[in-house]
């Protein structure tokens, strides 16, 4: 029922609007749950900074550029120290002539044609996540859609459909068929008398009748209606010859798959429903615009082996890797990024439930294989432009190129996306084993696979030896004994990353608990 007498959400809105103006409107609106995109609301504003004051950044991954960006901007004297011979971290790009090292001693020579790449990391930025966005737009980096839903891209049970992949639209459209027949049953045999009154059972059915497709009969059916949705045997023409043929739908138990339904209620997720984006080039265009505005600040080849701090200041003892020369940077403040992977292998003077934190917290890890195929034949056979395939096979997925659409000659498709125990298999292979994996798997979906292959690379998280894993893993359980210790300010040391933040394995983390961590550096500098 409405209630007439109470101010609907909208004319509260305006009337905040009108009395306080445009920043009181946004923060009552997200109050109320509208427009509440992550929790960046702006830039650090660091300002009152004591001269000369300094700051030695461990890292020089997207929280370790932005911290140091926003604080010289503050005013502070800032030194990354960083472990890699390039900057960015996990924002990271792989393109032909690019080399891969890993723990074990295998290496990749990337051999991709110009203007071809993989993003083994981070490959898409959510419409909400306006941190990255805003520094994107800030640094003057390019930004292009990322296709995150491509209804005609496939899914792959190898228990259902005969293990033949389908698309994405035919699996979708026949769930949510045969969900609302089913309902309509139930509701129609009184099922929901208890629950459902009766003016809302008739709008029910009608719901189900519109959202489900059902015919006449409340039953979801082979007919043209159908297949205006989840695509026809014979599309529909012009002239004489014209008509469409429908397509037949698939019968309940196969749409009862998890790997089925999963498919389309994953769109839903948050961090995956459009708009996505992703930068064009690659994603490592942030962090290079980072290190752009960075030059000179960045020490790379360099190892942190302690850090340690005393009332007058904090001290980094670190190794340049390629002289093996031992020196010492001073500085009166740390923001150390480090991922505690590696971090919890390093001495660090902060208390001992901080040390406890860093070396409670357990990592995950990923593989991601790139292909490059010497044609779009997803594109020109198959009219998949963008998305991905899902399967329940150890690769996961293909993914399809967001760029470059219709271009002749060689184009890279993501072969392998594995998570959990899988990305540790593929760790435990060589890098030609994981691409022949992908390979075999990925003919499921594609018969040109094997022809149309020109090579690829296979980046196994576990094995980069600048971090040994993918990202964090906070269990709730974790969180309530370990989180505060780890993002607590520690004299003059804080910690910052995606592993200090409730996001996870996201660029949006980084940026968030950097600005949080420089914030609070910040007050504690002032105060000092
Ligand atoms: N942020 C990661 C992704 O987009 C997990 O796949």
């Amino acid at each position: 029922m409405i209630d007439f007498d109470a101010p609907s959400r909208r004319d509260l809105l305006a009337a905040i609007g009108k009395a306080g103006g445009a920043i009181a409107m946004y923060q009552a609106m997200t109050a109320l749950g509208h427009a509440a995109p992550t929790q960046f609301a702006g830039p650090p504003k660091l300002s009152g900074t004591r001269k000369g004051a300094s700051v030695v950044v461990l890292g020089s991954g997207l929280a370790g550029m932005v911290a140091a960006y926003e604080l010289i901007k503050a005013g502070y004297t800032v030194t990354i120290l960083e472990f890699q011979d390039r900057p960015g971290g996990r924002n990271y790009t792989v393109r032909g002539g690019d080399v891969i090292k890993e723990v074990g001693g295998a290496v990749q020579k990337c051999n991709f044609a110009p203007g071809n790449y993989l993003n083994p990391g981070p490959w898409r930025i959510p419409f909400h996540h306006q941190a990255v966005l805003h520094y994107c737009q800030e640094l003057g980096v390019a930004l292009e859609p990322f296709i995150q839903v491509n209804m005609n891209g496939y899914v792959h049970s190898e228990k259902v459909y005969g293990g033949k992949p389908q698309r994405i639209a035919e699996v979708g459209v026949d769930f949510k068929g045969h969900v609302a027949e089913l309902l309509a049953k139930a509701t129609n045999k009184g099922a929901l008398d208890d629950t459902v009154s009766t003016e809302d059972k008739q709008k029910l059915l009608e719901a189900m009748r519109g959202w489900g497709l059902l015919n006449k009969d409340m039953a979801y059916t082979s007919s043209l209606q159908t297949s205006a949705q989840r695509g026809y045997d014979r599309p529909p023409g012009g002239g004489v010859n014209g008509a469409p043929t429908p397509s037949q739908i698939a019968g309940l138990s196969d749409v009862l798959d998890q790997r089925v339904w999963g498919t389309v209620s994953g769109f839903f997720n948050r961090t995956q429903q459009l708009t996505m984006f992703q930068p064009v080039g690659g994603m490592d265009m942030i962090g290079k615009a980072f290190a752009k505005r960075l030059a000179g600040k960045i020490k790379l080849n360099s190892k942190v082996s302690k850090i340690a701090q005393d009332d007058s200041g904090v001290t980094v003892s670190y190794e340049d890797v390629a002289t093996g020369k031992k020196s010492e940077l001073k500085a009166d403040y740390c923001v150390c990024t480090i991922p505690l992977t590696i971090l919890s292998q390093i001495e660090v003077q902060v208390s001992e439930p901080k040390q406890t934190a860093i070396k409670s917290l357990p990592y995950h890890s990923s593989c991601k294989v790139g292909l490059e195929m010497k044609r779009r034949f997803w594109e020109q056979d198959e009219q998949i432009y963008g998305g991905h395939s899902y399967t329940t096979q150890s690769i996961s997925e293909i993914a399809y190129p967001s760029y470059g659409f219709f271009k002749p000659g060689p184009a890279v498709l993501l072969g392998a996306y594995a998570g959990g125990a899988a990305a540790y298999q593929f760790g435990g292979m060589t890098p030609a084993e994981r691409i022949e994996t992908a390979l075999k798997q990925g003919s499921v979906f594609h018969k040109q696979y094997r022809e149309e292959f020109s090579n690829g690379v296979a980046v196994a998280w576990s094995r980069l030896p600048w971090i040994q894993a993918c990202a964090s893993t906070w269990s709730d359980d974790l969180r309530k004994v370990h989180y505060q210790n780890l993002v607590s300010l520690d004299g003059r040391i804080v910690l910052a990353g995606e592993h200090c933040s409730y996001i996870g394995a996201w660029m949006e983390a980084s940026l968030l608990s950097s600005i949080d961590a420089i914030t609070r550096l910040h007050q504690r500098a002032l105060a000092a």
